[in-house]
Parts: C-alpha cells; structure tokens; sequence
C-alpha cells in the first residue's frame, strides 16, 4: 500500500533551519510530504536561511526528490486537500511553530489552511506534531500547549541537548530533527544515543 502523505506547515517562529532540515530528511525517507508555509513562514526562510521562495527551498532541499515527493499547497486555499478530514493522511508537523499558531489550533479557529489542516488532524484523532519556539514562554502560550497537549498533540520544542558535544550548528538542528522524525515513525540516519556517546 502507498504510504500516507504527511502534512508538513512552516510557521513564522524562528528555526527555518529545522525546516530546511526536516525537509530533507523527509524526501530522503521517500516520505510523501504535503507542505503548506504560512506568509511568515516564509519570511523566517529568507531571514534566516536565504530561502526566498519556494523554488529556492526546492532547490535547497534537492530538487529531484522535491519533485517526487513533495507537494504544496497555499495556506489561502482552506479547501484544499489537508482540509478535510475524509483525506487519510498520517498526521501532521508544524515545524517550527509560532505561538500565534499554537494559539490559533489551541482556539480552533481554522482561519487558514495551517490551521485548519491542524484542527483536521486533531479531530480524526492523528498525530499532531507541534516544535515551539519562543522564549520566555507567558503564561497564555503555556495554556495554549497544554490544550493542544490535551487534544491530542505532542509539543515538541526546538530544545536541542549538548552532551553530545555539537561542534556545529547542523548539529543541534539535527539533533531536533531526529527527535521529529522518531515521532512521525520517519526512518533517519540522524546521530542518536549509544552506550559509548551519552544520552540522546
Ligand atoms: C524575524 C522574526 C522572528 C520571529 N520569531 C518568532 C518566534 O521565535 N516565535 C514566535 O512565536 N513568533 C515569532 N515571530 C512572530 C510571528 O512570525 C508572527 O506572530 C506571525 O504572525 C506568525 O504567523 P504564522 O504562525 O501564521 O506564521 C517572529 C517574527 C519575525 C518577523
């Protein structure tokens, strides 16, 4: 049977890289993957990785196994495919995720494809994987992760440990990376735990 696609949003929260990452290892993994980015989102992919429109995170992110794998969606369009819940897929990511959209799913709002793919997920009882990034965290973004915490979905942040002693930076996106991937059961190559190196 062919596998389900995955649902992958890019929110406008700090963290392209994980994105860019994710990306990859997704399309790496043969993972079909059904991506919408929200306007933010992809202002975070310029800011902060170069990336200025979808061709150029196509071509980062290698444009043959973009094309096999890889489809996009506009965040406008609350019709499209991700919007309706007799669509099977196999959940969702929203990586990285902006507290305005953990907010948004947390209230149900549905006001873009983003998050009404995400309150799609939810209520078909599938996996929603959200990655946070914010810092300090105020007292309304800690309730919005506990109800989606209690809907159903994993909050897990862009939190990178150091005993593995990264030397770069490609280091603690990968170490997130991983963790996403474990989670959405996507096989990865990316560095884990052992006996020999510390705990992971
Ligand atoms: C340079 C930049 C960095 C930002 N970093 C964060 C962040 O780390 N976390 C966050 O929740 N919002 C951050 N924001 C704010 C969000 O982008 C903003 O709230 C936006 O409306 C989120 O919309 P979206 O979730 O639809 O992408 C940042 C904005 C900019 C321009």
């Amino acid at each position: 049977m062919a596998e389900l696609p995955l649902v992958l949003a890019i929110t406008g929260a700090s963290g392209a890289p994980y994105a860019v990452r994710l990306l990859q290892g997704l399309a790496g993994a043969r993972q079909p993957t059904w991506l919408i980015v929200s306007d933010h989102g992809f202002r975070l992919l310029d800011t902060e990785s170069g990336i200025a429109s979808i061709d150029a995170l196509r071509e980062r992110v290698g444009t043959s196994s973009w094309d096999a794998h890889v489809r996009v969606f506009d965040d406008k369009d609350r019709g499209a495919l991700p919007a309706s819940g007799s669509v099977r897929t196999k959940g969702m990511v929203i990586c990285p995720c902006s507290m305005g959209t953990v907010a948004a799913i947390a209230a149900g709002t549905s006001r873009s494809l983003v998050e009404r793919a995400a309150d799609v997920v939810l209520k078909e009882r599938r996996k929603l994987v959200v990655v946070p990034r914010e810092t300090p965290y105020s007292d309304i973004h800690l309730e919005n992760m506990l109800r989606l915490t209690r809907a159903g979905g994993i909050v897990l942040p862009a939190s990178p440990g150091f005993y593995h002693r990264p030397q770069r930076i490609e280091e603690l996106v990968d170490f997130v990376v991983g963790r996403i991937l474990d989670h959405v059961d996507v096989p990865h190559q990316l560095p884990r735990w052992s006996d020999s190196a510390g705990p992971s």
